[in-house]
């Protein structure tokens, strides 16, 4: 049987917005402020300021020993990747994800950013992630079952020729991170826990353009895909109402959900 899920009342809701909203307003600022020349140990030092002054803080330092306040996968470090003296350099392919707390209530969110243009590879595996994502959140509707998000996202990674790393899974959120239900990032249509309004949760595939096979690096956190093939990460958390569902970290980007790009990188 399903583990239960602790279900959110609307203002439950409200609180968790906040954090999320300011997640998302960090993602905005670091799509201006992230910049070759700087280290991932510069990028996560603004962060931890910007959620402080925000009235928040991370929810991921010192988590179970992480080291950082947020997590740094650049190029073939597909998550949990170690903010470092890593300088970012034009062409990287940076994944931030950013989980924050206020008065105990966290947000989750992960963006990846394209420093330059990026190869059209690159280009490819960040559309392609974007789309999984959105995929997933479309069919995360009351009435339908969680089978039916992984489904959409495994046949949206499919239709790029992208892997989906299966280890790595979405997850309820609230006044812990990491809550009941686990969102797989696979599944047949129709299976599955039913999604019921008051569920919060995150969906959060990560894609690569090789094989989806990781191995874990020296610092003992940053996850890279085993033959070194770029990946990429978009994480949005999610409220599920009767009549629908609200991507709480993205309240500023109107019509999201058709979007074919991320609406920046
Ligand atoms: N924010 C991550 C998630 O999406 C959790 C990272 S755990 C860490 O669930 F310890 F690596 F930071
Ligand atoms: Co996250
Ligand atoms: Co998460």
């Amino acid at each position: 049987m399903e583990k239960a899920v602790p279900l959110k009342t609307s203002i439950e809701v409200s609180r968790i917005r906040k954090s999320c909203r300011l997640v998302e307003t960090l993602f905005l600022e670091l799509k201006s402020r992230m910049a070759p020349g700087m280290t991932t140990l510069d990028v996560n030092g603004l962060c931890d300021v910007f959620l402080r002054a925000g009235g928040g803080a991370s929810s991921l330092k010192g988590y179970r020993g992480f080291p950082g306040s947020i997590c740094t996968s650049v190029n073939n470090v597909a998550a949990h990747g170690v903010p470092s003296e890593y300088r970012l350099g034009l062409g990287d392919l940076v994944s931030v994800d950013i989980t924050a707390h206020i008065d105990g209530w966290h947000g989750d969110s992960a963006w990846t950013y394209i420093l330059g243009d990026g190869t059209p590879d690159a280009r490819r595996l960040l559309k392609a992630a974007w789309q999984a994502t959105m995929a997933g959140i479309r069919a995360a509707k009351a009435g339908r079952r969680l089978g039916d998000v992984g489904a959409a996202i495994q046949e949206s990674a499919r239709r790029f020729g992208c892997g989906v790393l299966d280890k790595y899974v979405g997850h309820g959120i609230g006044l812990d991170m990491h809550e009941e239900p686990m969102v797989l990032n696979f599944g047949s249509p129709g299976t599955g826990q039913p999604i019921v309004p008051g569920m919060v949760f995150t969906i959060e595939p990560i894609l690569c353009l090789g094989a989806p096979e990781v191995r874990t690096l020296g610092d003992g956190w940053s996850i890279a895909t085993a033959d070194n093939s770029l990946s990429a990460q978009f994480e949005q958390t999610v409220a599920v109402f009767r009549d629908r569902t609200e991507i709480l970290t993205l309240s500023s980007v109107k019509g999201a959900l058709d979007l074919e790009f991320p609406p920046f990188y």
